[in-house]
């Protein structure tokens, strides 16, 4: 029947694509996540266009993790606030500003934000009414400077531990390690 060749479909790529990493899903969250950080520089290792890496970065910690939402904003400089890049999960604003958000807090400190209830967090930007918990970690180039932002949020509040957020800090330094290097004319 078609409606269960598409669920099982998409069962399959969900579960392909963590297992196309070398991953093992029986093991704690935070585990699986410090297995991806290898994995991943070696996955974006040989591409030089930073719009594909991030693309496969944020489907590589869905897949691992199962978090609601997972993607970058980028710095747009000229403009001077943050644009939509690659994600996945449900549309999202495409564009944030200084001094309002979780996004933008990350940016302008240059630090990490981990907010366990989004409603407790003044100027929260709520993209989807089923985030409830959130972290953000700032992506640098070589210089130090912050040029996007990794942002995770949960549909369970208070869902990120040190180790998950130890794990995405050393997932995000792969990323900033090889930013310099990338391209994005595509
Ligand atoms: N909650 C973020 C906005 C981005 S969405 O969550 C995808 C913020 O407060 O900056």
């Amino acid at each position: 029947m078609a409606g269960g060749g598409l669920t099982a479909g998409i069962g399959a790529y969900f579960w392909d694509v963590a297992n196309d990493l070398p991953l093992d899903m029986t093991r704690p969250r935070a585990e699986r996540l410090s297995q991806l950080i290898p994995s991943l520089r070696a996955l974006l290792e040989g591409e030089s266009f930073g719009g594909a890496n991030l693309a496969n970065a944020a489907a590589a910690v869905h897949s691992a993790s199962g978090w609601h939402w997972v993607g970058f904003y980028l710095v747009d400089f000229e403009q001077d606030n943050l644009v939509l890049g690659p994600f996945q999960g449900p549309v999202a604003c495409t564009r944030l500003f200084r001094g309002k958000g979780v996004c933008a807090a990350a940016w302008e400190q240059n630090r990490t934000q981990v907010v366990p209830d989004v409603h407790a967090f003044p100027g929260h930007v709520a993209c989807s009414s089923a985030s409830l918990s959130e972290v953000v970690l700032p992506v640098r180039n070589s210089h130090g400077e912050v040029v996007a932002v990794w942002d995770i949020d949960s549909a369970e509040a208070d869902d990120f531990t040190p180790d998950d957020v130890a794990a995405l800090e050393g997932l995000t330094s792969v990323i900033s390690s090889m930013w310099d290097s990338w391209t994005w004319a595509g």
